[in-house]
């Protein structure tokens, strides 16, 4: 008798029913319209991957100041949320679960893809160092960010709610907080970025607010089941800089754990000092999803080990639309092409082929 792969056994990840514990991880691919709109392309792309027990859809902004790439899709205007039903009504005709993540870029933007009308904010003016690729004008620095003002600072979360309300009517399972790679929530979180002297600064408490915050104005729509957080505590991605990641981290769970949310994705750690994985299982007390550089032999072995209840995949997924049924059946993996990762159109997205 052959052994159940505990990969394929379905659970709940909060209020959402997965029919297994593949998760498709999020993966920016800059394929939408310019003004942001979801296509045909996408709702295909997206389709074609609806095996997995959940896909978690590309870190999308909330509002044009929090756009960080060209061809990044939003959920701000009708156009939008049409542009989404279409990609979700696709994924649950094939029997598929698919949640947003909901990104706001903050510091890390430039004029030159949001146009020049459009602001840069961030919790301290302080300007990020690296830059960013435009279609306009090539690699660019990132702009200097405007410091938002408390009252701001309320406002963005608002804009949170209103974006897991347009996400609802988009037809999505649920919501999730990209609280990584040095995007605004984490750049709230850290101690490098955040140098404020109001309710959502001064203390690691402080700092971690403005996450717990936008949580909670999405779990207001969706209820806590249906919000996931991701988090990757130590990343340096964007100029991220952290004293003490590991306490900012805790904090933030901590200011999160009365509610009962749908999952904790936790990426695993870049510094060897911190058991991102334990910490997840010990200061989180509902579903964890894990993530980063894992085979099908070592997620299931993490599955079955209780380490986790479900592990994500990003860059498999890109060549294997089919990964779920490629994991049943022990099937080799494809390799994915690097150079049409970011680039506009089908090749390299939608031109996949099951095996
Ligand atoms: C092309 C690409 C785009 C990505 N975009 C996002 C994103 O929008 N949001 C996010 O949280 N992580 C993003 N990531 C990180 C992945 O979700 C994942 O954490 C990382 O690739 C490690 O997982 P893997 O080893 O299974 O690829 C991206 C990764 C890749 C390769």
């Amino acid at each position: 008798m052959t052994k159940t792969n505990t990969l394929l056994t379905s659970c709940k990840l909060g209020d959402i029913s997965v029919a297994n514990r593949v998760v498709m991880a999020p993966m920016t691919r800059n394929r939408s319209e310019a003004d942001g709109t979801p296509n045909n392309l996408m709702r295909d792309h997206y389709a074609q991957r609806a095996s997995a027990g959940l896909i978690v859809a590309e870190g999308t902004w909330p509002v044009a100041v929090g756009q960080a790439y060209n061809r990044q899709p939003g959920i701000e205007t009708a156009k939008h949320i049409q542009g989404w039903r279409a990609v979700t009504d696709a994924v649950h005709q094939e029997g598929g679960k698919i949640v947003l993540q909901i990104m706001h870029a903050g510091r890390i933007g430039s004029h030159h893809i949001k146009g020049s009308e459009v602001a840069t904010v961030a919790p301290s003016a302080i300007k990020a160092r690296g830059e960013v690729y435009t279609d306009s004008a090539g690699m660019q620095p990132f702009d200097m960010p405007t410091e938002l003002s408390t009252e701001e600072v309320w406002q963005v979360i608002e804009e949170h709610r209103q974006a897991a309300v347009n996400a609802l009517e988009a037809g999505f399972d649920g919501v999730e907080l990209h609280c990584t790679s040095g995007y605004l929530p984490m750049q709230f979180l850290c101690s490098d970025s955040n140098q404020r002297n109001d309710e959502f600064g001064v203390s690691v408490q402080g700092r971690a607010k403005f996450a717990a915050e936008c949580i909670r104005a999405m779990a207001s729509v969706f209820g806590a089941g249906r919000v996931g957080l991701r988090m990757n505590p130590g990343n340096r991605f964007n100029d991220t800089k952290d004293e003490f990641p590991e306490e900012s981290h805790l904090a933030l769970l901590a200011a999160v754990a009365d509610l009962d949310l749908a999952y904790l994705h936790m990426m695993l750690a870049p510094i060897a000092t911190i058991d991102a994985f334990k910490m997840g299982r010990e200061a989180f007390n509902g579903a964890l999803i894990i993530n980063d550089g894992f085979s099908p032999k070592s997620a299931a072995g993490a599955v079955s080990d209780g380490q986790a209840e479900a592990v994500s995949f990003a860059r498999h997924y890109v060549a294997n639309p089919d990964l779920v049924s490629r994991i049943a059946s022990d099937l080799p993996l494809a390799k994915f092409d690097r150079d049409t990762l970011y680039t506009a159109g089908a090749a390299g997205y939608t031109d996949y082929s099951n095996a």
